[in-house]
């Protein structure tokens, strides 16, 4: 009885084993399959990665060596040495204060390479404004006016109170925008010497300086080539600004309108147009 019993059961089991499709290794079986099938996808594709050039830092034998070991730290005047010349160091370059590793582009960096001015040293300025010669320096305070329309004056040639209120508004818009493309110019070099885009340098200390010290400096005018490379003017363009100042405009028109048919008007009219908008020059 008891024999029949677990010949039932195992007929049981069987059937229930038929019925659930794939068991465990089946399915390992076919995960192992298709990883397979990507690795070779993306050899194909991208030419040398498996990983569809996704490298993480930890499977990045440097980078895990550089993590390990503590960051190095240098003064802008140390890091002089580490533009290729002696070829028993490695070449290191800086952006915005944070030292990367770039050996690995020799080629580039070293002396009589297309880039050996930002070895060895921060360039940070360069990076945005092009102006490799004169701009090889960390300080990038006001290179931001390299993507500001030249239709907005500087802050030194005319100051707020010299500005239409839509005037002042577009200007501000306009440096807003600008500092965020300074902020995301950073960004993407700094991801290419993270060696997040391929390459295969990485990070390994920061620049030790006296931020105090150079906001003390005077503020750099733009290069002459990142002047000339300045966007196109936009206020005429920008809907919102056309709107904004046309209605600028007819308040002023209504106001001048006061003034002419109600003499008693005249002062209070002025004092509205001086309050409301100090000033009238075009940019
Ligand atoms: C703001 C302007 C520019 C900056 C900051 C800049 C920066 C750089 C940097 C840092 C590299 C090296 C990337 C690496 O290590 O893999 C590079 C490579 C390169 N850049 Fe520029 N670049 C600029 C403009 C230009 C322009 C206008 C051209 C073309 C006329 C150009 C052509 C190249 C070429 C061909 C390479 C590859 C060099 C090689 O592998 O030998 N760059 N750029």
């Amino acid at each position: 009885m008891a024999e029949k019993k677990e010949t039932k059961s195992n007929a049981a089991t069987s059937k229930s084993e038929d019925n659930s499709g794939i068991g465990v290794v089946d399915a390992l079986r076919i995960i192992a399959g298709l990883l397979l099938i990507n690795c070779i996808a993306s050899y194909f594709v991208t030419g040398d990665s498996i990983t569809w050039n996704y490298r993480p830092w930890w499977i990045r034998p440097k980078v895990l060596a550089a993590r390990l070991r503590s960051p190095v730290i240098l003064a802008d005047g140390d890091l002089f040495h580490y533009d290729g010349r002696n070829e028993s160091l490695p070449i290191y370059l800086a952006l915005n204060g944070t030292i990367y590793d770039v050996t690995a582009g020799r080629r580039i960096y070293a002396p009589g390479g297309p880039y050996n001015k930002f070895a060895g040293r921060d360039a940070t300025r360069a990076y945005i404004t092009g102006c490799f010669k004169e701009d090889s320096i960390a300080d990038y305070r006001g290179a931001e006016w390299t993507f500001v329309p030249t239709d907005v004056p500087h802050f030194m040639d005319k100051f707020d109170e010299d500005l239409s209120e839509t005037k002042r508004d577009y200007r501000y818009e306009m440096v807003g925008q600008a500092l965020e493309e300074v902020d995301k110019t950073i960004a993407h070099w700094a991801k290419v010497f993270r060696g997040e885009t391929g390459k295969d340098y990485f990070e390994v200390g920061y620049v030790q300086r006296n931020p105090g010290l150079m906001a003390m400096l005077p503020i750099r005018p733009l290069c002459a080539a990142a002047e000339k490379k300045r966007p196109k003017p936009k206020f005429d363009k920008t809907a919102k600004y056309r709107r904004a100042e046309r209605a600028e405009q007819a308040r002023r028109q209504q106001l001048e309108y006061a003034k002419l048919t109600n003499p008693a008007l005249s002062e209070e009219a002025e004092r509205a147009a001086a309050a409301g908008n100090e000033g009238h020059d075009e940019i």
